[in-house]
């Protein structure tokens, strides 16, 4: 066996990865070496979780946001943004048809909106909960305090999403105003998991100012923090943000850090994202066949659709939520995999949950 592929192996076998191999991976030109990293990444996906890919539904409830991060298109600074706020009933409706479609996860993301204080975010938890207790209530709401967590963990939330965008100090200050601070991101991870929420860190591949060293940083935070989901994708330039002219994340660097990411934490759920989607018309099959496991269609009422651009030219964004899980299914199964009605929690959690239940039959 060649020295690269007994690398491979090494990075399986142990689920971790060192600085070189690292930069060794990222900057080859050997596509047989790639071709491998992808295969046994998918492998270790399909091992655990067979053919099946989770669908979670994404509602976009809010594109009023307090931060200016550089990259965002719905940075407050942006005069340009369209904004809206959907209602309970709005968000309720998108619910419903969701539920009809066969989706188990709701996913609910906006900026950071003091509009919905924790009363209102905690009410809209709830009712989802109540009239669809078998789903599970994902937010992506950026950074709270703990005493806000905690709140909605109470009302029924499960999951929660919140990328740290870069694990490395000085590039984090690249990313963001002074006002903001990976401390406090970090700290906000770490106590999202200790709530008991499944969470989610996750970064862009290719903002600017990332390296091999800063995607080492991120590498080593998600061995720290062992989230249930890691979410990656290609930074994508957005017109009116100081990024407007930074090149875009390539494609190819997006599927190997998703297959380097199932390899040294192989249970994790790992979506091909819409970004991936929107560099390569093809970019979620080729993620989902790169290590991914989980793919998130848009919910969303479609005349709001248009208006949530984190990045330019978005996808999706002229079709029906009926349409996109249709589309979504159809490119799954082109691929061999199939879109599944379940809950698609994390795999260790699947087996505690059914543990439990069991128990609770037996006794
Ligand atoms: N390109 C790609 N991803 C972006 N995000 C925000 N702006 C962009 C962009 N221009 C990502 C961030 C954020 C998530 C919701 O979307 O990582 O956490
Ligand atoms: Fe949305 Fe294809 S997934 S239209």
């Amino acid at each position: 066996m060649s020295a690269d592929l007994k690398m491979l192996e090494s990075i399986q076998n142990t689920q971790s990865i060192s600085r070189e191999e690292l930069g060794a991976i990222l900057q080859t030109q050997d596509s047989f070496l790639i071709q491998e990293l992808h295969k046994k990444a998918q492998q270790t996906a399909t091992q655990i979780y067979g053919n099946k890919i989770y669908i979670r539904g994404l509602i976009e409830f809010t594109n009023y946001c307090k931060n200016n991060c550089y990259y965002c298109g719905i940075r407050c600074a942006n005069a340009k943004a369209d904004r809206y706020r959907l209602t309970t009933e709005q968000i309720l409706s998108c619910c419903k048809t969701g539920w009809n479609l066969g989706f188990r996860t709701f996913v609910l993301q906006g900026g950071e909106d003091p509009y919905y204080t924790d009363v209102k975010i905690c009410q809209i938890v709830q009712e989802i909960k109540s009239k669809y207790p078998d789903c599970a209530v994902t937010l992506s709401i950026g950074e709270k305090s703990e005493e806000s967590y905690q709140a909605y963990f109470n009302a029924g939330a499960d999951r929660y999403l919140l990328r740290h965008e870069t694990a490395d100090e000085e590039h984090y200050r690249k990313l963001h105003p002074q006002q903001m601070s990976l401390n406090n991101r970090k700290n906000c991870l770490k106590v999202l998991k200790k709530i008991g929420y499944q969470t989610g860190c996750g970064f862009m591949v290719g903002s600017p100012g990332q390296t091999v060293d800063t995607l080492y940083q991120d590498l080593l935070f998600i061995k720290e923090l062992k989230p249930e989901m890691v979410g990656i994708g290609p930074f994508i330039p957005h017109k009116d943000t100081p990024f407007a002219d930074q090149p875009a994340g390539t494609l190819d660097l997006t599927l190997r850090l998703l297959s380097i990411i199932r390899l040294i934490h192989p249970h994790v759920l790992l979506p091909a994202t819409t970004a991936l989607g929107t560099i390569d018309p093809k970019g979620r099959e080729k993620g989902i066949l790169a290590g991914g496991n989980v793919v998130m269609p848009n919910l969303s009422p479609v005349n709001v659709r248009d208006k949530y651009k984190l990045y330019d030219n978005k996808i999706c964004t002229g079709d029906e939520a009926a349409e996109c899980k249709a589309c979504m299914a159809a490119r799954m199964k082109s691929i061999g995999y199939e879109v599944v009605t379940d809950r698609g929690d994390q795999f260790c959690l699947m087996i505690r949950n059914q543990l439990t239940l069991n128990v609770g039959r037996n006794q």
